[in-house]
């Protein structure tokens, strides 16, 4: 087979966020699949189709991909960020577990990009400094008891954590229930940073302590960094530097 799929991250927002190799390989693609808004951020050229869809429809696109790619055609499958990351590398290989024999023999690789949690933390100064876990706060492919329960591990496990997808309209409850729970576990004055559309034009952020933290300061563009018990807040010049050390008290 000649076709190939590269699954690749286009980063947080800014162009020059993108990595050399996905850029290279965009170059030599005759397909793009992906949610709309990513697929904006392609530049249409001659020779390439791009095909975009609505972000329901995963493994669907995935399926597509392959099928392209096993017809002979050079897919790219685009995602913000980093594409392992609550994105569309897993449901590629979703869609490869499912699918026709054949599409194992492709040539199948996975392009890394910088991840929104990486992105903002490097915004913020060094809060991922010390051990770290990331949860994706819909419910829409997990039932909402099992977000509870890894948050109040997570809180227990004194790990500093990234929020993704903390807040849509179809959601407004369950950001509301986060930090409730983050109170009872944490205390009032972790460091919460409020990072939203890192890296563009719209870019903000803002760090407020857990007790002044507010459902609505989040939406579907913003990440939420929540700190660890040793997580400190310095103040350079108008600045709040957030940083966790890196060792911690026996
Ligand atoms: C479906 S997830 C995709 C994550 C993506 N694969 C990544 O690695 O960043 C979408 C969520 O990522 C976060 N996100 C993506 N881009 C962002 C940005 N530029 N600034 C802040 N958060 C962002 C938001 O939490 C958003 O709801």
């Amino acid at each position: 087979m000649t076709g190939w799929v590269a699954i690749a991250g286009l980063g947080p927002g800014a162009e020059a966020l993108v990595t050399p190799e996905v850029t290279a390989t965009l170059a030599d693609a005759t397909d793009v699949v992906g949610y709309i808004p990513y697929v904006a951020r392609v530049a249409d050229r001659p020779g390439l189709t791009l095909h975009a869809s609505d972000n329901r429809v995963e493994v669907d696109r995935a399926r597509h991909a392959l099928q392209m790619a096993a017809e002979g055609r050079r897919v790219v499958v685009v995602s913000s960020g980093d594409p392992g990351v609550f994105a569309m590398a897993a449901a590629v290989f979703e869609a490869l577990e499912a699918g026709a024999p054949d599409w194992r023999d492709l040539d199948i690789r996975v392009l890394p990009g910088i991840t929104a949690m990486l992105a903002a933390a490097a915004r913020a100064g060094a809060p991922l400094g010390h051990d770290f876990c990331a949860i994706n706060l819909s419910d829409n492919l997990k039932p909402w008891a099992l977000i509870e329960k890894r948050l109040r591990l997570a809180a227990e496990a004194d790990f500093a954590m990234a929020f993704y997808n903390p807040r849509s309209k179809a959601r407004p409850e369950g950001f509301a229930r986060v930090l409730k729970l983050l109170r009872a576990a944490c205390g009032d004055d972790r460091p919460v940073i409020f990072a939203r559309a890192v890296s563009t034009p719209e870019e903000k952020l803002t760090v407020v302590p857990l007790t002044e933290a507010r459902p609505e300061m989040a939406d579907m563009r913003t990440v939420v960094l929540v700190g660890s018990s040793l997580t400190r807040v310095l103040r350079a010049g108008d600045r709040p530097l957030v940083y966790t050390p890196r060792s911690a008290p026996e």
